[in-house]
Formats: C-alpha cells, sequence, structure tokens
C-alpha cells in the first residue's frame, strides 16, 4: 500500500521534525515526509531536512508575527497539492494555520502542544504549568481547528512536574515524550485508525 504522504511544518529547532523523519525512515513505518516547510531561514529543520533528503522550502508568511499571510498560506497549499500530501504535522510552527489551507486539510492536520490540553494553551505552556503548581503536565498530539490549541485530542503522554524544576528542565522531560508521541500519532492516522465523534477522537484497535 503507498504510504501517507505527511508535510511537517516547522520554524525553529526541529526535533519533533527530527524524531518524525527518523519514524518515518523506520522499516515497515506507514508514512513518509515528502516536505518540510519552514517560515525561518535560520530554523535548524532546515539542517534536518538535508540530513534526511527531505525535500525543504523556505516561505515568506509575512511581517505579522504568529500569523501567516493570505500569499504565503496558498503557497504551502499548493506545494501539497503538488507533492500529493495526506497529512499536515505542525511541529513548532510559530504562526497560526488558516484559511483555505486549514479548510483543505480539515482533520488532516495536527499539531504538538508541550501541555495537557485544555490546560496550558499558547506559548510557554511548560512554564504557565510550573507557575499554576500543576503536580503532572505532558504533550497533547490534536488535531487542528480553527482555535489556538483547541482541536480534538488524538494522544497525549503525562509528565510529572518535579518541585525544583525550571522551565527548561521541565521542558526537557516533556521534549522526550513528545518525540514518542508524535510519531505513533501519524502511525495512527496512516493506519486509518483514527475517527472523529463530534470533538472526540476515537481510536480504533491494530
Ligand atoms: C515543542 O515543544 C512543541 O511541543 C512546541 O514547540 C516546540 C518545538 O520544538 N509546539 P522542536 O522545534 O520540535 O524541537
Amino acid at each position: 500500500m503507498e504510504r501517507t504522504h505527511v508535510a511537517v511544518l516547522a520554524s525553529g529547532r526541529g526535533s519533533n521534525f527530527e524524531a518524525l523523519a527518523r519514524a518515518c525512515a523506520g522499516r515497515g513505518f506507514p508514512a513518509r515526509i515528502v516536505l518540510l516547510v519552514t517560515d525561518n531561514p535560520e530554523a535548524g529543520a532546515l539542517k534536518i531536512a538535508r540530513a534526511h533528503r527531505i525535500d525543504a522550502v523556505v516561505v515568506d508568511c509575512g511581517h505579522r508575527p504568529g500569523s501567516m499571510s493570505r500569499g504565503s498560506s496558498d503557497e504551502i497549499l499548493r506545494m501539497c497539492r503538488d507533492r500529493g500530501v495526506d497529512l499536515i504535522c505542525l511541529a513548532g510552527f510559530m504562526r497560526i494555520v488558516g484559511g483555505c489551507l486549514l479548510e483543505e486539510f480539515a482533520g488532516r492536520m495536527m499539531n504538538i502542544h508541550p501541555a495537557l490540553l485544555p490546560s496550558f494553551r499558547g506559548l510557554h505552556a511548560q512554564l504557565q504549568a510550573i507557575e499554576y503548581g500543576v503536580k503532572v503536565s505532558g504533550c497533547t498530539v490534536h488535531l487542528v481547528d480553527p482555535g489556538v490549541d483547541t482541536g480534538p485530542i488524538v494522544i497525549q503522554r503525562a509528565v510529572p512536574v518535579l518541585q525544583d524544576d525550571t522551565e527548561d528542565s521541565l521542558s526537557e522531560r516533556i521534549l522526550a515524550e513528545e518525540h514518542a508521541a508524535y510519531p505513533e500519532a501519524v502511525r495512527l492516522f496512516a493506519e486509518g485508525r483514527i475517527r472523529l465523534e463530534g470533538r472526540k477522537v476515537l481510536i480504533k484497535d491494530a
């Protein structure tokens, strides 16, 4: 069977992109990454794409931080169509995706967030968790809807919050779980095991 074609959108370091690329390179993994898009010419993700021989494109998404120009979403949509992309994975992409790109990929676009949603949406989720005083945080892979970190939840992994945690130490422990959760979510999607019922994601047994 043809493997699921994935495009990854990343703005920075790219460790989740790398975790996905490694998983996809594994024997029998049902998906492959056909495109990396970044809005940042300095993104570490570009180097990772080169190392994995993944086609990478820098797109100028406009000057408004956090949002995308209309032209840039159209351009990304066109590139995804050209490559037969089935699933878009946001991996530290620092802009809100909407418009025609989200419309066409509704139910086929995922994001990873470093907290147990619906708690601590938005930026600095790990610091928010420490400051709130929760004892457990973690990461969430969710489908993207028009809100910020509000879409249906596919997978969550929990991480204890320690008394002496800093933003960095908690982020590092959560990141290790992110690197396992994201490939798992992509596998579920690629195996056709995800079904949406209202805002609940139901997962079929293998
Ligand atoms: C991760 O913590 C992810 O959950 C959040 O942004 C960070 C991206 O890190 N959305 P990386 O670029 O994948 O290393």
